[in-house]
């Protein structure tokens, strides 16, 4: 039986753990939290934190070394394509290679490289101090982005519309950056996409766009928190060929012929631009769980199949059928949970594909700020985009937080 490693192990990881075994491989899964539930899941597993690379290939050989085997590297929702391009490099396994996923790790080198291969994007620098946020801000004008140069999960990405806010930022961003590093780049207000596809023989694929929901902007700034998405998106219509164009000049700029290819983009003044590329699956559900439900596109089995270095077929990108996926988040008050009423019944509506709290009764809610800090989601599924996401919301309104010492 072929093996394949999965780099991560939380919730959205098991999804892939699941399809796997279906699919007719194993599992060796890695993932820093000894309690992460794909560890239990997989018919094999090591504690080794995800973004430690050198720990990740050690496991691997150890793995080996005990009678195992690794047939192909991958991760789902994790931003880490470095440990799985090392491994898979060291193992001779297919992947991306290190190089490009240093590229897309790195945001700064990421868009030093699209601005070489003239990518349409925001303007750009690194701020090495509050003092390069006001240059840049002076130059290019306001509202700015701030943001982490090596994070995810857009830990600590603000919007700051004034000069007042402009100083602060940058400890908050330098604080989420695991080399201390910092960036800003000019705010292009517009509709948001998140996109889901693959590169196969250095042509993009990308079946699933979602029209992506900042209801809550104003809310939770100057962070940028989103509240999921649905699909089909409004605007695949009229600029889905661009948004095909684009995600596949992005992705061969960085290298990256064959493997998985997500989007955040943004439509501009009428012009797809591109915030970044990751060499994942989303996080927040949209590949792993919308998007199959969506139209059908086995986008996890695409994944752990190219990862083990078969070939896909172009046509198994191609939509099945055509309906709406929506996901929600929930964003209760903060304070310390006594109590989440509500999940058996959203799990038994008919329009519920999926619904999971990831916090305990006991847990302190902090205030949102990120995504990972977003403690339970729902996927519905309807006749199209609104319908599906008026169900997600329904859903998600009906899961009842008892938190005490609630704030605002
Ligand atoms: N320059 C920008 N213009 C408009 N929106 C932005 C910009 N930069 C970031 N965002 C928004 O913030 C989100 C998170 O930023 P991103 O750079 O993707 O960081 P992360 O790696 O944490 O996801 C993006 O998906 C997008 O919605
Ligand atoms: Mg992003």
């Amino acid at each position: 039986m072929k093996t394949v490693m999965i780099i991560g192990a939380a919730q959205e990881h098991c999804l892939g753990i699941e399809r796997a075994a279906e699919l007719g491989f194993e599992v060796f899964a890695v993932d820093g939290n000894p309690q992460a539930p794909g560890l239990a899941l997989a018919k094999a597993s090591a504690v080794v934190s995800t973004y430690d690379h050198e720990a990740a290939l050690l496991a691997a050989r150890s793995h080996i070394a005990s009678g195992g085997r690794i047939d192909g590297v991958m991760t789902l929702a994790s931003d880490v394509p470095l440990t799985v391009a090392y491994v898979a490099e060291a193992l001779g396994l297919p992947g991306i290679g290190v190089e490009s996923a240093r590229l897309a790790s790195e945001k700064l080198l990421m868009k030093d490289c699209f601005l070489r291969h003239e990518i349409a994007m925001p303007a750009y620098a690194e701020a090495r101090s509050p003092a390069d946020l006001l240059d840049f801000a002076r130059q290019h004008g306001m509202p700015v982005v701030v943001k982490p140069v090596d994070s995810r999960g857009a830990r600590g990405v603000q919007l700051i519309r004034s000069f007042e806010e402009l100083e602060s930022s940058h400890a908050v961003a330098r604080q989420y950056s695991p080399t201390g590093r910092v960036m800003v780049e000019s705010y292009l207000p517009g509709p948001q996409l998140s996109t889901e596809g693959y590169m196969l023989d250095g042509k993009a694929h990308v079946p699933s766009i979602f029209d992506r929901n900042y209801e809550r902007l104003e809310l939770y700034a100057p962070f940028i928190v989103e509240d999921g998405g649905e699909m089909p998106s409004l605007l695949a219509a009229t600029h889905g060929p661009e948004v095909v164009d684009l995600m596949q000049r992005a992705a061969l700029a960085l290298g990256i012929r064959n493997g998985v290819i997500k989007g955040d983009l943004v439509v501009h003044q009428g012009q797809v631009k591109i915030i970044e590329l990751a060499a994942r699956m989303s996080g927040g559900f949209f590949g792993t769980l919308a998007a199959p439900v969506a139209n059908g596109v086995d986008l996890i089995g695409i994944g752990i199949r190219l990862a083990v270095g078969e070939r896909i077929d172009p046509a198994e990108l191609q939509p099945r059928w055509q309906r709406g996926a929506a996901i929600r988040f929930a964003f209760p008050s903060c304070g310390v949970i006594g109590g989440i009423e509500g999940l058996e019944r959203i799990r038994a509506d008919g329009a519920c594909r999926y619904a999971h709290v990831f916090a305990q009764v006991g847990d302190v809610i902090a205030p949102i700020t990120n995504h990972p800090s977003r403690p339970a989601v729902v996927v519905a599924e309807g006749a199209d985009a609104a319908d599906a996401a008026r169900h997600a919301k329904r859903l998600m309104e009906s899961l009842h937080w008892d938190v005490k010492g609630s704030q605002p």
